[in-house]
């Protein structure tokens, strides 16, 4: 599959369960803006059929390689980052991974039991990155058990292998060059900013600066019935070149772990 493709089929389904990403989008285009992605992001458990070894294979197999690694201890992942190494403005892949036995033995009997319902065919196939939650309806009851222990772990459970989050790049916007700038915009236009360790995460000195909306809430058909719960959230980066004059192009764990709480929960 062409890379175009390949993130217009991920961006497409993202959208549609995200109204408000496409409010986002179609806003910053009316501005007259050009919208870049600096990178998406899934989220999978570290179970070898599904680990990100499985999730890179459609990107490593579309010319990505792998750059860097990262721990975040807070929340039990593992990720790494890749890149393309010659389309510069194909967007990075940011693919973390739970360390599921820090956890209870009632969550990794729940993502083991999860993963068994998968099939043969998805598991070995590299759109197993466009699969969603294809072992069929989850429970509330497990939803909120799983919430306890794990966020995380509870979000993968319901939505399955899918974009989590694209990212605008502040880099290649003309008029929101300044986050600060860019979240006051999108506040004004009733967007909820995730304030977890505050609206912008990192430093110029750090070299990446980031924020996020809020999670949409969308209605989930659960075994039990249909319940709101969070979705995916829009991200945005800003990206500052090192001492040597090169755009530093990492990730910074401290600012990533209170990124990954745009999904939690909270007062509308
Ligand atoms: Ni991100």
């Amino acid at each position: 599959m062409q890379l175009p493709q390949l993130f217009d089929r991920l961006w497409n389904d993202y959208i549609k369960q995200n109204p408000a990403v496409r409010k986002v989008y179609d806003l910053l285009i009316s501005e007259g803006e050009t919208i870049v992605n600096d990178h998406i992001a899934f989220r999978t458990f570290d179970d070898d059929r599904v680990n990100i070894e499985v999730l890179s294979k459609a990107f490593i197999k579309a010319g990505y390689l792998h750059v860097s690694s990262y721990e975040f201890e807070e929340k039990h992942l593992f990720a790494r980052h890749f890149e393309h190494p010659c389309q510069k403005d194909a967007p990075r892949v940011f693919i973390s991974q739970l360390k599921t036995k820090d956890f209870s033995p009632f969550l990794q009997q729940t993502i083991t039991e999860t993963i068994d319902k998968l099939s043969e065919e998805i598991l070995n196939s590299p759109e197993i990155i466009f699969s969603r939650n294809s072992w069929g309806k989850p429970s509330y009851d497990t939803y909120m058990q799983l919430l306890t222990e794990s966020e995380y772990a509870a979000w993968v459970y319901v939505f399955g292998f899918r974009a989590n989050h694209f990212t605008v790049s502040l880099n290649s916007l003309k008029k929101y060059q300044d986050i600060r700038d860019l979240n006051k915009f999108l506040q004004q236009n009733s967007f909820i900013i995730n304030d977890a360790g505050g609206e912008v995460k990192g430093t110029p000195e750090e070299l990446l600066e980031q924020s996020s909306i809020r999670s949409g809430v969308i209605t989930v058909e659960f075994i039990e019935g249909n319940y709101e719960i969070p979705s995916c959230y829009y991200e945005f980066a800003k990206r500052y070149p090192d001492k040597n004059g090169r755009l530093y192009s990492g990730f910074i764990a401290k600012s990533a772990d209170k990124i990954f709480e745009s999904t939690n929960f909270y007062n509308q």
